[in-house]
């Protein structure tokens, strides 16, 4: 597979093939799950759920992220490098310069980060620097608290309507991807067809310009015991680990992956 870039997964988006994304927080899995064929390892701070065992992502620090970027980096077989600003680390613009120069440093090809039209100004400064941005949206782990849990988002018109607008206007920014989380489908389908720039969903529906899953959770492994509702075990019926993983990019590719009982409705 050649390598991924930005410029290559606009162009899977234009032909209408789904973009496959999953978490991965070490070398191994990075060496599995690209020779895969997924496209997009993101260095999520859901690591500090799956890996370190707290009940948030609150707890995760940009140095924790650079050092699970760095081993990412050296396991990859050319997929494109997505890693989280984890929270706090973008509260001002100069954190947002140092802590993104950190994280490109330790071999980021792009970074993300969590919120709505507010981030806007960031990601204008961090895209005329050389730092392409993923906006996630919807449910957004880091405001949690604010939120008051982990719930689908975007179910009130209005809420609906500013997600739209707000998508459109961190296009505008110079937003290379958008991310969606727990969105009702009409929802994100109406925000994938209003962009120009790949939309990836986990929780938003069939409709998206990809899919993405946390690694452990699609491979079964759960702390907690609580499976959300968006995820499937591809471990199933699966004699490895690479054949699980092989068997996700299939499924998001020929559209089996997500079904309806994956997704979320208004
Ligand atoms: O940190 C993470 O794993 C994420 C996914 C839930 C999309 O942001």
């Amino acid at each position: 597979m050649p390598d991924i870039t930005v410029t290559s997964l606009l162009a899977l988006k234009q032909k209408g093939e789904k973009i496959t994304m999953l978490t991965c927080y070490d070398a191994t899995f990075a060496h599995t799950a690209s020779q895969a064929g997924v496209e997009v390892l993101l260095v999520g701070d859901s690591l500090g759920m799956v890996l370190q065992g707290h009940d948030s992502t609150l707890p995760v620090t940009t140095s924790e992220m650079a050092y699970h970027v760095a081993g990412v980096k050296r396991g990859n077989q050319g997929a494109l490098i997505l890693v989280d600003l984890p929270f706090m680390s973008y509260a001002t613009p100069d954190q947002t310069f140092a802590n993104s120069a950190m994280l490109m440093q330790a071999g980021a090809h792009m970074v993300k980060i969590e919120g709505a039209a507010w981030l806007a100004d960031s990601i204008r400064l961090l895209a005329e620097r050389g730092v392409p941005v993923c906006a996630h949206m919807g449910l957004t782990p880091q405001a949690v608290n604010v939120l008051g849990g982990y719930k689908v988002q975007g179910r009130q018109e209005a809420q609906a309507r500013q997600m739209r607008a707000d998508a459109i206007t961190l296009e505008q920014a110079g937003a290379a991807m958008i991310l969606l989380e727990c969105v009702p489908t009409e929802l994100a389908q109406e925000i994938t067809h209003a962009v120009k720039i790949p939309v990836i969903g986990i929780g938003a529906g069939i409709d998206t310009d990809g899919q993405v899953l946390v690694l452990h959770d699609m491979l079964g492994l759960s702390i907690t015991g609580r499976v959300p509702k968006f995820v499937k075990n591809f471990m199933t019926g699966q004699p490895d680990i690479q054949s699980a993983i092989s068997a996700y990019v299939r499924a998001v590719k020929d559209l089996s992956f997500p079904a309806p009982e994956h997704g979320f409705s208004a």
